[in-house]
Parts: C-alpha cells; sequence; structure tokens
C-alpha cells in the first residue's frame, strides 16, 4: 500500500506543535525517545524525525513526501517544492540584534558591520532595499555566539521568545521578516500520494478551523 513520509523536526522549536498537529488530525503514532522513524496506525503515514534545516533538502530530494519546515527557510532558498498548507504556529520573526551596549538608532547604524547570519539572501536584500553596505558572514549554527567572540558586530537570526538573545547579551534592532510552520509538498508525488496530501491537508483544514 502506498504511503506518504513526512519530515518533522526531531526536536526543537517546531517538534511538539508539529506531533500535536498530527494527533489532532486523528492520526495515532508513538514517537518513542531517540526514535528517528516511525509509523502511524491509522493513517498511512511514516514519519521521519529529521534536523529541521535537513527537512527542505529531503523534501526537495523526495526522501520525503512532505515536511513541516519554518516559512523563512523556503524564502531563503528558492526552492522547487510547494507550499501546501500554513500552520499557524512555529510564529518567529528573523530579526537583526546587535550587542545590548550597542547604539543603534536606525538601519543606517548597519552600515559597515559585520552581520553573522544562516539567512545570507534575505539578508542581502534587506541590506540592498535599505540602501545599507555591509558583509555578509554565513554561519550555519550558534549564529547569536558570534558578537561574542569578535566575529561579527551584528547578527540576523530567528527569534521566537528572545531568549536565545538575551542570553548572549544581545538586543533586537529590526524585524527583516515573520516566519510560522509551514506543510511543503515535493513537487513530483503520484496520484496515489497526492489522493493521501489531499487527505491530510483536509483533516488539518479541519483543525485549524475548529481553533479559529
Ligand atoms: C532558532 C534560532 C535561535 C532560537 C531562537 O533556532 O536559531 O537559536 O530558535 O529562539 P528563542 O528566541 O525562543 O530563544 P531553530 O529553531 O532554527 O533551531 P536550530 O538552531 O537548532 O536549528
Ligand atoms: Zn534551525
Ligand atoms: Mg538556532
Amino acid at each position: 500500500m502506498q504511503k506518504l513520509r513526512i519530515a518533522i523536526q526531531k526536536s526543537g522549536r517546531l517538534h511538539d506543535d508539529s506531533i500535536k498537529l498530527l494527533k489532532e488530525c486523528g492520526i495515532d503514532i508513538n514517537n518513542g525517545v531517540n526514535k528517528l522513524k516511525t509509523e502511524a496506525s491509522n493513517f498511512p503515514l511514516e514519519v521521519f524525525f529529521l534536523r529541521d534545516d535537513d527537512i527542505p533538502q529531503y523534501v526537495e530530494d523526495g526522501v520525503a513526501d512532505i515536511g513541516i519546515v519554518g516559512e523563512n527557510v523556503v524564502l531563503e532558498k528558492n526552492r522547487p517544492f510547494q507550499t501546501v498548507e500554513k500552520l499557524g504556529f512555529g510564529k518567529c520573526r528573523l530579526s537583526i540584534a546587535v550587542d545590548k551596549s550597542a547604539q543603534y538608532n536606525g538601519v543606517k547604524d548597519l552600515q559597515g558591520l559585520r552581520i553573522a547570519t544562516s539567512y545570507p539572501v534575505i539578508v542581502d536584500k534587506f541590506l540592498k532595499d535599505n540602501k545599507v553596505e555591509a558583509e555578509i558572514h554565513e554561519i550555519s549554527g550558534s549564529v547569536e555566539i558570534a558578537p561574542g567572540i569578535g566575529l561579527a558586530e551584528a547578527i540576523c537570526d530567528l527569534v521566537s521568545s528572545g531568549s536565545t538573545l538575551f542570553m548572549n547579551g544581545l538586543k533586537e534592532v529590526e524585524t527583516v521578516l515573520k516566519s510560522e510552520a509551514i506543510l511543503v509538498a515535493n513537487s513530483q508525488l503520484n496520484g496515489e500520494q497526492q489522493i493521501l496530501l489531499k487527505k491530510l491537508q483536509f483533516r488539518i483544514q479541519a483543525v485549524k478551523k475548529a481553533k479559529n
């Protein structure tokens, strides 16, 4: 029987709400700790637990058919997969932050700074739109420590509760964009997979409606 393979975050910001959404859709999965793969008992769904940053690539390559990711990763890389549904959780913003003691009066103060980020495309566009010239340093993680170790004067990263910024002595000074969790799908699903996806999407929409 045809199954749909969904990739969700193994741990972190989107994990709990992703599991909760599947449950609210009436899908029973037992996500035992440290299990990287499991199956639903009452829906033809296989669940892969992966690093959030790897999910877009898995969906693009067809290793997973669908996935739950942050909108921000889709905006950063113009990917060939389709956005199926906004999910209404995982709300956060991609923001620029500087040392909490730094003077900051506006976007022009970013001129000439080094900005560390995992989102070079989005940051580049933001700087161009604001006619500011700054140096972008692309790093893949732990962006918030960059100012503290002398790698950059500013960062651009996701902010949710703000506690990561706070713990690293940074203050948020510009919101570049807002993001939330979305369901994405590989662009070449076969007929049966598309029917399963429609079924799942229908349930997700019902869950969303019930919350409004
Ligand atoms: C994001 C971001 C920060 C954290 C911010 O990480 O990179 O580290 O969330 O959240 P806070 O404002 O609530 O402290 P992400 O969810 O992408 O996880 P990852 O860094 O492990 O990939
Ligand atoms: Zn991430
Ligand atoms: Mg992070």
